[in-house]
């Protein structure tokens, strides 16, 4: 029996620390070693801090058994921008510096969710071609032992019913060759078409887009 709760709705009730222990659990699991796990324990707990504390990014878990086995979470702006900030801080091994300023903002701000609001919009863009209308699948992860029951299915319709609620006229979504099970996912979903390809040289992949029009 799958479930899916929308984590705005639950933020109250929820312990904040083990919710995200759980998805940097399932983000080093389920990940290959080559796609941001290279950021480290430290570095991706504030990556989902900031999307979690956002009001810009919606968020839907799947429980199976109330264990939180996936998650999707979508938001209207142009997140590589804060991985890839964090890769730089981490390449300059002063994460945990970083850690250690977030930890004294928190404090300072009392966990007011507006600074988390001017955080995220001073490390994120809106891509000319990303307009107001699209939203962004930031990340969808199902964990291995649960995969092919729909769960990653029911995670995207979640999502498709938020954007027509809200008048959103698409999402798009990226993957690369380095997540073949996301490749052919995205093929088998029928909302979903692929709309790019292209190789990235640099890391020997290919990467692909996907874009889902709401009716
Ligand atoms: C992609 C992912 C979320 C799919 O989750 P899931 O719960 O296993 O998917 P579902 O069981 O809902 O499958 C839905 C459809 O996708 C198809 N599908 C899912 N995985 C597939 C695969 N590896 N190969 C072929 N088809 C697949 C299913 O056959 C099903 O098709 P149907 O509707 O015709 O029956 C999951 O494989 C995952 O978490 N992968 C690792 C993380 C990742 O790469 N995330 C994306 C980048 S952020």
């Amino acid at each position: 029996m799958i479930k899916i709760l929308s984590y705005k709705k639950k933020i109250s009730g929820d312990n904040f620390s083990s919710t995200i222990d759980r998805l940097v659990d399932l983000h080093f699991k389920n990940l290959p070693s080559s796609l941001y796990t290279y950021l480290g324990n430290s570095a991706l707990r504030i990556f989902y801090t900031l999307l979690l504390k956002s009001s810009f990014t919606t968020i839907y878990f799947a429980y199976i058994k109330s264990e939180l086995s996936g998650f999707i979470i979508l938001a209207p702006y142009d997140f590589s921008i804060i991985k890839s900030f964090l890769t730089q801080i981490y390449r300059i091994n002063i994460n945990d510096l970083f850690f250690i300023i977030i930890s004294i903002l928190k404090k300072i701000f009392r966990y007011n969710l507006l600074r988390y609001d001017l955080f995220i919009k001073l490390i994120t863009q809106k891509k000319e071609n990303h307009h107001e209308n699209t939203m962004k699948i930031v990340s969808i992860i199902v964990d291995s032992s649960n995969r092919g029951k729909g769960i990653g299915r029911s995670l995207i319709h979640s999502a498709i019913n938020y954007c027509q609620l809200h008048s959103y006229k698409s999402i798009s979504a990226n993957t690369t060759s380095l997540q073949p099970d996301a490749v052919n996912f995205y093929k088998s979903q029928k909302n979903f078409i692929l709309k790019d390809s292209y190789k990235d040289n640099i890391r020997d992949l290919y990467n692909y887009k996907f874009v889902c029009f709401i009716s």
